[in-house]
């Protein structure tokens, strides 16, 4: 055995916080179920997770961003639509979603398509956030080079004199919403014989599989 797996191995959990067994079959009561419980389980930054955007180009790529809203059976999240991950969903709308709540021994995978939100939402939202966020999205041009750190601190210094008082919402950042397609849910259990239960959507209608873990 190499000396990292000697060392590492002792760290893998045991796996006994409960079962799929009462999921029920609304993969979106579901989900707010889950979101409550790891919240109330204080985990850290519950509502981070791993955006996957890809395009047959450039390959895949990973990011973690913060779900901001379960709206109409639709995940949202904001973020700039010139990044990297916006210029991925603008040539590849299909993305996926990964959490991980480890105090609760579980994991969501969610597959969907993303689309922009409405323009009048992406406002209410930006309107709602603190006047250094709403300065650092104009500041930023998210993912290109930056070639000081001092070139960001002057942007936002030349976007507060700009905006002395309220700040609107640039062009260019806004919501993404994400129609999922497929949703797991993962639970731990003992012996890695792992609960897992897929909610695929069918002809419009949601059907639930387990799989093999
Ligand atoms: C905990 C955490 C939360 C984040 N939340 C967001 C977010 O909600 N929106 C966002 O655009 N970037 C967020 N980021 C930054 C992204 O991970 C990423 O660095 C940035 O969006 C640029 O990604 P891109 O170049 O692939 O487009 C977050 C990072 C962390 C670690």
């Amino acid at each position: 055995m190499s000396e990292w797996l000697k060392k590492y191995r002792e760290n893998h959990a045991d796996f006994d916080k409960g079962s799929l067994n009462a999921i029920g079959m609304d993969p979106f009561a579901a989900f707010s179920t889950w979101f409550d419980e790891a919240v109330n389980h204080g985990e850290t930054e519950a509502n981070a997770f791993v955006l996957s955007t890809a395009t047959s180009e450039e390959g895949v790529s990973s990011r973690i961003v913060y779900l901001k809203e379960l709206k109409d059976q639709r995940f949202v999240f904001y973020t700039n639509y010139l990044s990297q991950k916006g210029q991925q969903i603008a040539a590849h709308a299909k993305v996926s979603m990964l959490f991980f709540w480890p105090g609760l021994q579980r994991q969501l995978r969610i597959e969907g398509i993303a689309e922009k939100i409405a323009e009048q939402e992406s406002d209410a939202y930006f309107a709602s956030r603190p006047r250094e966020s709403q300065l650092g999205a104009w500041a930023s041009r998210q993912s290109e080079i930056l070639e000081g750190p001092g070139d960001l601190i002057a942007a936002f210094e030349k976007y507060d004199q700009q905006f002395p008082n309220a700040v609107p919402r640039p062009p260019h950042w806004g919501g993404y919403a994400i129609q999922a397609t497929s949703i797991e849910f993962w639970q731990g259990r003992p012996s890695r014989l792992h609960d897992r239960i897929v909610f695929v959507k069918e002809n419009g209608a949601w059907k639930q599989i387990r799989k093999n873990p």
